[in-house]
């Protein structure tokens, strides 16, 4: 089986909290990452999809199909925002491991109809220590 793994980043903001839970019961749960204000990160995230190989162009996928996808279900909905605002996360704290869940539902189907690929694997680089994966790869 051949695979592919393609990384992309955007910048967005989330605030680790339970709008169910008390301040103290958020604090003790996330410390400083339960600060409503929020704070950011540049997040990373590496796509990784397999398939069958086309002989003639001796390509898994057209990287640039790959590209429009992710870009459109993800960087543009993720890119800058306010992660907890996406109704996505109105019932999940935007925490990376629930990133990661969530980028593969929205990649799964259209990764499969547009660009011909299975989604194997998304893994979330939340800072230089913390790096989550979702998915069967690696
Ligand atoms: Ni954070």
């Amino acid at each position: 089986m051949i695979s592919l793994t393609r990384r992309y980043r955007f910048p967005a903001a989330h605030a680790l909290r339970r709008g169910d839970w008390s301040e103290a019961e958020n604090e003790r749960a996330y410390g400083k990452c339960a600060n409503p204000r929020g704070h950011g990160h540049d997040y990373a995230v590496e796509i990784t999809v397999s398939g069958a190989l086309d002989p003639r162009s001796g390509r898994l996928v057209d990287p640039a199909a790959l590209d429009a996808v992710v870009e459109e279900a993800v960087l543009r909905r993720f890119g800058h925002r306010m992660l907890n605002e996406d109704p996505l996360f109105a019932e999940r704290v935007p925490t990376a491991e629930h990133i990661a869940v969530a980028v593969h539902a929205l990649l799964a189907a259209p990764l499969a109809e547009r660009a011909g690929v299975a989604l194997r694997g998304v893994r979330v680089r939340e800072t230089r220590n913390n790096t989550f994966d979702f998915g069967d790869v690696r």
